[in-house]
């Protein structure tokens, strides 16, 4: 048995604390009875409408996903390419939190648990993402300080963020930047380098929070463990209250 309103943001179809709006301003029913005080517990066979639309309560599942270059993000794709979603093996509707680009590789979760996608994907909860970057060019030290600062990328100002140089090679003109920034405005990391003048060879997202792609190769992926799953709540719900 689990709170109402927990269920209810699990689905994805608000936040908690709007959930808990919703049954006090009774649009919510468990088994077709009103239901307006907070208490209320159900269980997975039980049918939940909200708004009069049904709930669905499925059991939930997190994919920690590696992925390849050359797959889209989307479930499905207009062009037939293949997609995250045909790397993984599950009869349960999944969702990839955020975006990697086509050409990108690297860490993509993956899950049906609404709640804990818009809370990672929400940039007031600071969810730091690492990317490593082969870019054209020798970085110096002064763009390094723009990335951390903050520059303007379609007329927005990018937060506060982690730069720093890994390595240069002179023979090829190309040097590897590690940027660490909580936000995901499209292409974000793409136009921060290139914003400094060094256009984007190869990306790849190396971690999200504290998941890391340990043990896996590219295309491979592994189920979260609860403490995982929890820990990503935590990491989420703390920075939100700051
Ligand atoms: N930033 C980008 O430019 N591309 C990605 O895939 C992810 C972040």
């Amino acid at each position: 048995m689990e709170r109402l309103q927990k269920v209810i943001a699990n689905s994805g179809y608000c936040s908690r604390r709007n959930a808990e709006n919703l049954i006090l301003d009774k649009k919510v029913m468990v088994n077709g009875k009103v239901i307006s005080e907070l208490g209320c517990k159900v269980s997975p066979t039980d049918v939940i409408t909200v708004e009069g639309k049904i709930i669905n309560q499925q059991k939930k599942e997190y994919v920690l996903l590696y992925k390849p270059r050359g797959v889209v993000t989307t479930t499905k794709d207009e062009h037939n390419r293949k997609t995250v979603l045909d790397l993984i093996e599950t009869n349960i509707r999944l969702y990839p939190v955020g975006r990697l680009d086509y050409d990108t590789s690297g860490l993509l979760i993956l899950t049906n648990d609404g709640e804990l996608a818009n809370l990672l994907m929400h940039p007031r909860n600071k969810i730091d993402k690492v990317y490593v970057s082969k870019v054209e060019g020798l970085v110096t030290k002064d763009q390094i300080l723009k990335l951390r600062k903050g520059l303007t990328i379609d007329g927005f100002k990018t937060a506060l963020a982690g730069a720093r140089i890994i390595k240069y090679d002179k023979k090829t003109d190309t040097s590897i930047v590690e940027l660490t920034i909580h936000e995901g405005k499209n292409h974000q990391v793409k136009k921060m380098l290139s914003a400094i003048g060094h256009e984007v060879i190869k990306l790849k997202r190396e971690k999200v929070s504290f998941l890391t792609l340990k043990g896996l190769k590219s295309g491979e992926y592994r189920y979260l463990n609860i403490k995982e799953v929890k820990k990503l709540y935590n990491e989420a719900k703390n920075k939100d209250s700051i």
